[in-house]
């Protein structure tokens, strides 16, 4: 009896242990919102909501992809905008693809010697605090082209719920609080009046921000189209907040500004095909590169963020920064060598000299170097619609609130993209990129990006829509987010949680999220050659993936931001 007792204890015991180990080594699995019809990712609920709407009105991706981008503009203000600029990338239902091109442009008095002192030197700040480095926005034009191609319902209608939300308020979420807080002494230092976004008493989580001058804006832009932007009111109020600090932007500027079309970048991973932007995003260029790079290598038997999986990937992630720096800029004015960079001579050549024992130092790599820099504070969202058209945005000030100017009257924030430019090439701008002569500035040239909004095809079929904010990481996250799912078999939504890593060449260093790497990983890249160094948060991803069953699965980064995914 005693015997048997403790007999059925210790199968009891073991059972247990088995349970336990197998519910440890398999989780269940960590998925998004899941739904049939249609899926907005933004990085603001009120702005996922604003889009699904749209969605559910009979809108299709596009109708819903500028009526978010109007309302992140009133609601999540440090990035989303329409004093800035971005890119689109597209798959219609039919699998047409294209891409639009709706960066800033340096202003027709800016050249290239701008932000340097009498002595030569790069003068930081002023291409990144203030009116001198704004460049001319471009994100109004963008959405009126992306309205004349591609969508369906009146540009009325797609900017009434920012103008609703600019009028009625928007309640703070504890992070925008925060970060408003963090930003007070540099929006009072940037500006001649008291902005709006400043108070004496600290904002919190909960409090209510009117934007009633930028409903003012976003009517005109609603009554007069582009001109309701770049003339009349507000291109005037513009120029003269240009006039208060020593901006450069001309009436002229925002009259000439158009976005541009362009062809999207295609290749492919396996037996997936690969949509990125082309120049002057340097995003898809380089994600191709990578992604190709990776091909031969099996990471999914080495395993999720092993050591030899992080080594391969960063030694591919060293040497396509090295030319992303060397030959990337915008095309318009510096032949871009695109189907080279990307063409399966041309990288297993690259990559022949990667070791998979050592790692290569980053200045043994060969490159044309010089100078180039990018902010981590963008956005992207993702749309898919009911019809499975695909919308990818990413789009930016640059800098957290930009150059933190407010157009006095307009009620908007001006952008610091000219610190993108290569200001002095050779020289790491303030995140550290490295970028060279096609980056260097010049009058109406655009500025290299590193933004990467991405679709991918599994055969002829929708498969995923990606992006990220994060500035020189939103290359390597938009990577490693694609692979979670294709060779680690992750959930959309786990994928974008997963921990990241970085490498961008110079600085010679792999960055990470404490969580990506156990100590065993660390040590053996340690011993393996790599400069290893944390960082506090790497990407904040939104994303849809088309599942075998054709519902969608939006995932947006609710673990790093406060991204929304909503489906219907
Ligand atoms: N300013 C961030 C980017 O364009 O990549």
């Amino acid at each position: 009896m005693k015997y048997s007792c403790i007999r059925i204890s210790i199968c009891t015991a073991v059972c247990l242990i088995l349970l336990w180990s197998c519910s440890r080594e398999s989780p269940p699995p960590v998925h998004g919102v899941l739904a049939e019809h249609g899926m907005v990712s933004s990085a603001h609920p009120l702005a996922s909501k604003v889009g699904v709407d749209i969605l559910k009105k009979g809108g299709n991706a596009f109708d819903a992809a500028i009526a978010v981008q109007f309302a992140l503009a009133v609601v999540y203000p440090n990035a989303g905008n329409i004093g800035g600029g971005g890119f689109l990338v597209y798959r219609k239902a039919d699998g047409h693809t294209g891409s639009l091109d709706f960066r800033e442009k340096a202003p027709m008095a800016a050249h290239r010697d701008m932000y340097l002192d009498q002595d030569g030197e790069f003068i930081s700040d002023l291409s990144t605090k203030g009116h001198l480095a704004a460049g001319v926005p471009g994100s109004v034009d963008g959405m009126f082209q992306i309205h004349e191609k591609l969508a369906t319902l009146p540009m009325k209608e797609l900017l009434e719920p920012a103008i609703q939300l600019a009028l009625n308020g928007v309640v703070l979420t504890e992070q925008e609080a925060s970060g408003l807080n963090y930003h007070k002494q540099a929006f009072i230092e940037a500006n001649n009046h008291t902005p709006y976004l400043v108070r004496d008493k600290e904002w919190s989580g909960g409090d209510t921000i009117f934007y009633a001058q930028l409903a003012e804006t976003l009517i005109r832009i609603r009554d007069q189209g582009r001109d309701g932007f770049y003339s009349g009111l507000t291109a005037q109020l513009i120029v003269e907040e240009m006039q208060k600090g020593n901006g450069i932007i001309s009436l002229e500027d925002l009259a000439e500004y158009r976005a541009v079309w362009r062809q999207p970048v295609k290749g492919s991973y396996k037996s997936f095909n690969i949509i990125g932007m082309g120049p002057p995003s340097s995003g898809g260029v380089a994600l191709l590169q990578l992604l190709k790079g990776l091909e031969p290598y099996d990471i999914r038997q080495w395993g999720f963020n092993s050591a030899r999986t992080v080594h391969i990937m960063t030694e591919l992630e060293r040497r396509v920064y090295a030319d992303r720096a060397a030959y990337l800029g915008d095309p318009d004015f510096f032949k871009v060598p695109v189907e080279e960079l990307i063409s399966s001579d041309y990288l297993s050549g690259r990559f022949a000299d990667i070791d998979l024992s050592t790692s290569t130092p980053s200045q043994a790599i060969e490159s044309n170097l010089l100078g180039l820099v990018e902010s981590p504070e963008t956005t992207h969202f993702s749309i898919v619609d009911i019809e499975g058209n695909a919308a990818a945005i990413t789009t930016t000030l640059n800098g957290s609130y930009g150059c933190k100017v407010v157009v006095d009257g307009a009620g908007f924030l001006l952008n610091n993209e000219m610190d993108d430019f290569s200001a002095k090439p050779g020289v790491p701008n303030m995140f550290g990129l490295v970028g060279g002569e096609a980056n260097a500035i010049l009058p109406e040239k655009r500025m290299l990006s590193s933004m990467t909004p991405t679709i991918v095809e599994r055969g002829d079929s929708l498969y995923m829509v990606v992006g990220t904010p994060g500035g020189s990481t939103i290359i390597t996250s938009v990577f490693q987010t694609i692979l979670n799912v294709i060779e680690h078999e992750m959930t959309m939504q786990e994928a974008v949680n997963a921990r990241k890593f970085h490498h961008q060449w110079l600085p010679d260093q792999i960055s990470y999220e404490p969580e990506a790497l156990d100590s065993i990983t660390i040590s053996t890249l340690r011993e393996m050659g790599h400069h290893l160094v944390t960082r506090q948060s790497i990407g904040r991803m939104d994303a849809v993936l088309v599942l075998e069953n054709g519902w969608l699965e939006g995932a947006a980064d609710h673990t790093r931001g406060d991204n929304t995914a909503i489906g219907y």
